[in-house]
């Protein structure tokens, strides 16, 4: 049985689940195992990517890059962030942050301490699933601004608590705020920008074309609360920001790259290679931030892979067509490729994935979203005997029992293949940046010879190998090879995104008369 023919089952599956299913309890015999083996099997082996296909993602990565520098209309939009320099740790100075995630938002103190240190105060408050697809902006940027007035009040509960010598917030004055937003964002200045589209589960009437800088000023404004959002980035940027910071003087920091709930990177660009840019300032730069949004990467699928889980998956998505590269790597999606992929083989006849177990038609297995990535870490990181412990998460995410060993390494060899294709494919990505920045040609420049990559989300800080899947990737790409990858410093950028948000305001607030503005 291939997975070609699992994969038609799939398509019934709504049919087959109409009531409780109960699996023969015959046990497993070794034929039956044989069989599960080779239809979990058939399904990993639709997730591989070989070394010639990185590559060739990789070319049409490059040329997709190279495109949205002259156009707007490119998959890969390259927006530009008008933060023209990276910090080099000598930043000083505190300032409030805002960062707007896929999952949670956090309101941050940021207290940059000029030694490519800081220090932080945070309050990480979930946002409510409801307020994702509230009927209006104004809704969510409202409860936003309650979040940021609960903390400012929290931290700085009356005026006795100034203290500038420390280098304290002072709330007598007003207080310049960073707006990390992880959406795209067409920007004309550093200080604003119309939302393009939501990606990650947000889907909010009315928000599109409208300025999101301004949506939360005003609803700061509305609280009376004394703070001015100086400087709107996107959190890519903040992480290349953050790490810029924090790294040593010998590394050249070229990329912020997140995975997490979405993906996505920024990456430092020549500015007269921008042609689509026109400043209404004179250039007394020479490089700036891009935010690639790569997450909508081959929208039309030339190269991308295309399984029918990656088809169901952009098929029951709030945005059908878009983010096709986002939606086979991120984590917002992993764990529904498996528990589609799961349901597939369930649905195999003459296959008994959970044989002796009564199915409760309410289980999670079929519900849509409910297998979070985690559940995939766990699988990954399993060396328990028997997967015991994987046992126990599976059983307790899906309500059925026993899943037997069998199950549990044919669900474990799904979900590997699910992880790797996507390290694989951040590889190529993360490959294709450096290509285009044309850093590798940079030895030495400056003293720097390593190039730096911030990186964060908990894809990447959690799943277990994943960078080091990354890494073996990137020295099969030709362009890369091991000599580049060794040049190649991947650090996890801890707090980037509230940390890029205070350095962004205090590269604004030193460097004003500076700030370009487009035509
Ligand atoms: C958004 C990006 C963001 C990324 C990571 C994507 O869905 O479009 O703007 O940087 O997620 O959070």
């Amino acid at each position: 049985m291939t997975a070609l023919k699992a994969s038609k089952v799939l398509a019934n599956k709504q049919d087959k689940h109409d009531s409780s299913v109960e699996h023969s309890d015959e046990g497993f015999t070794i034929e039956k195992f044989d069989l599960l083996n080779e239809i979990a099997q058939g399904i990993a082996a639709e997730f591989a990517l070989s070394d010639d296909d990185l590559q060739i993602l990789m070319t049409e990565f490059v040329a997709q890059l190279d495109d949205g520098l002259g156009t707007n209309d490119s998959a890969i939009e390259q927006l530009p962030s008008f933060i023209t320099q990276v910090p080099n740790g000598t930043e000083t100075g505190t300032y409030l942050a805002v960062d707007m995630g896929g999952t949670n938002i956090r309101v941050c103190a940021v207290t940059l301490k000029g030694d490519a240190t800081y220090s932080l105060e945070q309050d990480k408050i979930l946002i409510p699933s409801a307020l994702m697809t509230a009927n209006s902006p104004v809704v969510l940027f409202e409860w936003v601004a309650q979040a940021v007035k609960t903390f400012v009040e929290r931290l700085y509960p009356d005026s006795e608590e100034s203290d500038k010598d420390n280098n304290k917030l002072d709330p007598q004055r007003s207080f310049d705020l960073g707006f990390t937003f992880s959406h795209a964002t067409q920007q004309d200045s550093v200080a604003s920008g119309r939302l393009i589209r939501w990606s990650k589960g947000f889907n909010i009437d009315g928000a599109v074309g409208q300025d999101v800088c301004a949506l939360l000023q005003q609803a700061l404004t509305k609280l009376t609360l004394p703070i001015r959002v100086v400087a709107l980035i996107n959190d890519t940027v903040g992480t290349l920001l953050a790490q810029a910071y924090s790294s040593p003087h010998h590394m050249f920091t070229v990329a912020g790259a997140v995975f997490g709930t979405g993906t996505n990177c920024a990456y430092v660009e020549t500015l007269s290679r921008i042609t689509k840019l026109h400043l209404k300032t004179a250039q007394h730069h020479i490089n700036m931030v891009l935010n690639t949004e790569w997450g909508n990467f081959d929208q039309y699928l030339k190269v991308l892979p295309d399984t029918i889980y990656d088809r169901a998956i952009d098929a029951g998505s709030v945005n059908p067509g878009f983010e096709m590269f986002e939606k086979r790597v991120s984590g917002m999606y992993l764990g529904e490729l498996l528990r589609l992929a799961i349901v597939s083989v369930l649905d195999t006849p003459d296959v008994c994935l959970f044989p002796g177990a009564r199915i409760p038609q309410t289980s999670s297995i079929f519900c849509q979203g409910s297998l979070d990535t985690s559940l995939m870490s766990h699988l990954e990181r399993d060396v328990s005997a028997d997967l015991v412990l994987s046992r126990e998460k599976l059983e307790h995410w899906s309500g059925i029992r026993p899943i037997n060993t069998e199950a549990v390494h044919a669900i474990r060899a799904m979900s590997h293949a699910i992880g790797k294709r996507s390290a694989q494919l951040s590889a190529v990505a993360l490959g294709a940046v450096i290509v285009q920045s044309q850093c590798l040609n940079k030895q030495g420049e400056d003293g720097k010879d390593w190039i730096g990559i911030g990186v964060d989300g908990t894809l990447i800080e959690l799943y277990p190998g994943f960078i080091t899947e990354i890494r073996r990737s990137l020295r099969c790409l030709v362009d890369i090879g091991e000599a580049g990858e060794s040049r190649i410093v991947i650090s996890i950028a801890k707090d980037g995104s509230g940390v890029g948000a205070a350095l962004a305001a205090h590269l604004i607030a030193s460097a004003r008369e500076e700030m370009y503005i487009a035509h």
